[in-house]
């Protein structure tokens, strides 16, 4: 890793009630005698992220994410654990933080609901203090990347979805944040709003070397942006390592497509590998990664037929982390009262 850009050690939050609606007995909680100090939304994570990586920040609703994101930007003090960002604590630290980071939490706006998105960038502009020139290079990059101009003259509260979340990315950056933070920024996004924002992302990180948390449910984000995930689950650290490899640990069967010269012809298969689809030439193959390779079972099929075609497919991204959820489930409980 290079230097890390971030560290967060033994970081845990607790609130003195959980939001939220926990139905009956959530609403009678605060009549009750309380046995425990609180709810625990963040537990004892720890971790670093290097200068210029994009992290994948996941787990299920209510994990904890937006709670890390919050202490990592200042808005949330921490019970207890320590947070350096470039060397600086977001609360004691809390302006050159503001500086040195720009974030978006997609469900809400960090613009002025009723002027125009030009004015509240020129706002924007004179609270972080950004030199002109740069803020004319930055706006002039992010009027043609994020095809701001045929909205910039109107008031925000009119913007689609997918405008204003292209006009609050292009608020964050404007100061040239070294960190980014990004809370679901495709959140309800449409699909063509989503590429163009995620290929934003990508350019800013590999041109710009901006260091970026990604807090998505968007599998397709994850995996065409970050390499590293780290999960959370019930506050608590589940996983920190690369996609690649959990999907080597969780998705066991890759499926193998096949285009032979002769319709309908029945395969012989070896041990570990079911056909699962065909239609005419062409039939899907799904086979356990710990017993066969694809090379195997390719050679195995050449060996009865001639091969016209054929792609191997890895399972879907979704499936490798819904079974990650799942086995974070089942681990001992963590009392979180
Ligand atoms: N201000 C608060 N007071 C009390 N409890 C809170 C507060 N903010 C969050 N929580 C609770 O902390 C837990 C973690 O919430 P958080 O918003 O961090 O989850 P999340 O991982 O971002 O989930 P989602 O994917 O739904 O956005 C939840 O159980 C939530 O109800
Ligand atoms: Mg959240």
């Amino acid at each position: 890793m290079n230097s890390p850009a971030l560290s967060i050690t033994n970081l845990t939050k607790t609130f003195p009630q959980r939001a939220g609606h926990d139905g009956f007995l959530g609403s009678i909680r605060g009549l009750l005698p309380s046995k425990a100090d609180g709810f625990i939304a963040v537990k004892n994570i720890s971790f670093e992220i290097g200068a210029g990586e994009i992290v994948g920040l996941l787990g299920p609703n209510g994990a904890g994410k937006s709670t890390t994101v919050k202490m990592l930007t200042g808005i949330l003090h921490p019970t207890a654990g320590q947070i350096r960002i470039h060397g600086l604590d977001p609360i004691k630290d809390r302006t050159a933080n503001a500086r040195q980071m720009g974030v978006i939490f997609g469900q809400r706006t960090q613009l002025w609901w009723d002027l125009p998105v030009i004015d509240s960038l020129d706002m924007l502009r004179r609270i972080y203090d950004v030199p002109e020139k740069t803020y004319r290079q930055n706006l002039d990059r992010f009027r043609h990347v994020l095809e701001l101009d045929e909205f910039l003259n109107v008031p925000v509260r009119r913007l689609s979805l997918g405008q204003r979340v292209r006009s609050d990315l292009a608020a964050a950056l404007l100061h040239d944040p070294r960190v980014i933070y990004l809370d679901e920024p495709t959140v309800g996004v449409d699909i063509s709003a989503r590429q163009r924002i995620r290929d934003f992302i990508r350019t800013l990180n590999r041109e710009a070397g901006v260091t970026i948390v990604l807090t998505t449910h968007e599998m397709a984000d994850v995996e065409r942006l970050c390499e590293r995930i780290v999960v959370i689950d019930r506050g608590q650290l589940h996983y920190d390592g690369s996609l690649e490899v959990l999907r080597q640990r969780l998705g066991s069967n890759r499926e193998l497509v096949i285009d032979l010269h002769e319709p309908n012809r029945v395969l012989d298969l070896p041990e570990g590998a079911t056909v699962i689809r065909t239609a005419e030439t062409r039939t899907w193959i799904e086979f356990e990664r710990h017993r066969l390779t694809a090379p195997q079972l390719i050679a195995h099929i050449q060996s009865q037929t001639d091969v016209a075609d054929l792609s191997v497919r890895e399972p879907e991204i979704e499936q490798v982390i819904h079974r990650l959820y799942e086995e974070a489930q089942s681990d001992e409980p963590n009392p979180v009262h």
